[in-house]
């Protein structure tokens, strides 16, 4: 009876280290919870290119989207936890939303971290027929237009969201938020001058600032993006201390086996060091955490701190699901 019994759990532990030894067998999805062709899509683009050469298997990205992400979410939460369905989000998606939506899970609880990702400050910017050349000009017309301004989100909760509520505590004016399943689908309206302003995270607006499609007002950051150095911050441009930088990262459903996290981090940490990668994240204004932010415990631990210092304010802002 004991051998048979030893024989059973040398199977089983055989055989779980047999999968995760032999992870992956077959292609990775990637849930982004927003809408094809914005910058978290793009992020886990780049980065499942890449770690398809260190992990032999393809990433297949898919949009789920909706709820300011928070489906999205769901969905790959849900998933088995085997490591074969990876959830991509940011600061909206895994922290704000559990302070916003009546959510049937817990970020914290029911998520394994598996590593942080490159993050980007935002920008405002706004239709190139709008009469405002710089954030001043432009908040004197949000002041004229109280109310009746447009402001494109990817939804209640999202990062342009948050930023957007940002500005208006700031300045004290409100305008009409208008959602969208992602930045993506606001910046085309953006461009056909169908909105007024986005407050967009820079990776997204970059390309359309660049052609001159779009005006962008300033980076609600400390320093100047290299990427764009054109571009003031929010302190040159006479709105102090309108920081935000918006932080991604990547999870996994609890109880995936801690081998596959391991061979994800470190797949994506070999992306991150990846010299051409390293080249199209800067040029979309993205910034790589330090190595030492790189482990599947700094996400952890980050995120929980993030989660402590925004469901207050979030709250307390009473900010309402779409
Ligand atoms: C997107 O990919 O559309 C964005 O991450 C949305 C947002 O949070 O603003």
């Amino acid at each position: 009876m004991r051998t048979l019994l030893l024989a059973a759990l040398l199977t089983v532990t055989g055989v779980a280290g047999a999968g995760a030894q032999t992870y992956p067998t077959k292609p990775i999805t990637i849930v982004v919870p927003f809408a094809a062709g914005g910058p978290s899509d793009a992020l886990a683009r780049i980065l499942g290119d890449r770690m398809k050469t260190t992990l032999g298997q393809s990433f297949i990205i898919e949009n789920v989207t909706g709820a300011g992400g928070s489906i999205g979410v769901g969905r790959a939460l849900r998933a088995a936890p085997d490591g074969y369905t990876i959830s991509f989000g940011h600061l909206g998606t895994h922290v704000a939303n559990q302070a916003i939506y009546p959510l049937q899970y817990d970020m914290l609880a029911d998520l394994d971290p598996v590593v942080l990702l490159p993050s980007n400050p935002m920008v405002v910017v706004s239709r190139n027929t709008l009469p405002a050349k710089s954030l001043q000009e432009l908040i004197t017309w949000l002041r004229a237009n109280q109310g009746k301004a447009t402001a494109g989100t990817a939804g209640a909760g999202s990062g342009s969201h948050i930023a957007g509520v940002y500005l208006q505590n700031l300045i004290g004016l409100q305008f009409q938020f208008v959602p969208y399943r992602g930045t993506a689908p606001a910046l085309t309206d953006l461009v056909a001058g169908q909105i007024d302003i986005i407050v967009d995270q820079a990776s997204n607006s970059m390309q359309q600032i660049r052609t001159g499609n779009i005006r962008a007002y300033a980076i609600t950051d400390r320093k100047r993006l290299a990427a764009a150095p054109e571009i003031p911050t929010v302190d040159e441009a006479g709105l102090p201390g309108f920081h935000m930088t918006l932080w991604n990262g990547l999870w996994v459903p609890k109880g995936t086996p801690k081998d596959v996290v391991s061979k994800l981090n470190a797949a994506v940490v070999e992306a991150l060091a990846d010299p051409a990668v390293k080249q199209r994240l800067t040029d979309l204004g993205l910034e790589i955490p330090e190595r030492d932010q790189l482990t599947p415990e700094a996400l952890g631990a980050w995120h929980k701190a993030e989660a402590a210092k925004w469901w207050p304010v979030i709250k307390a802002a009473n900010v309402k699901p779409e």
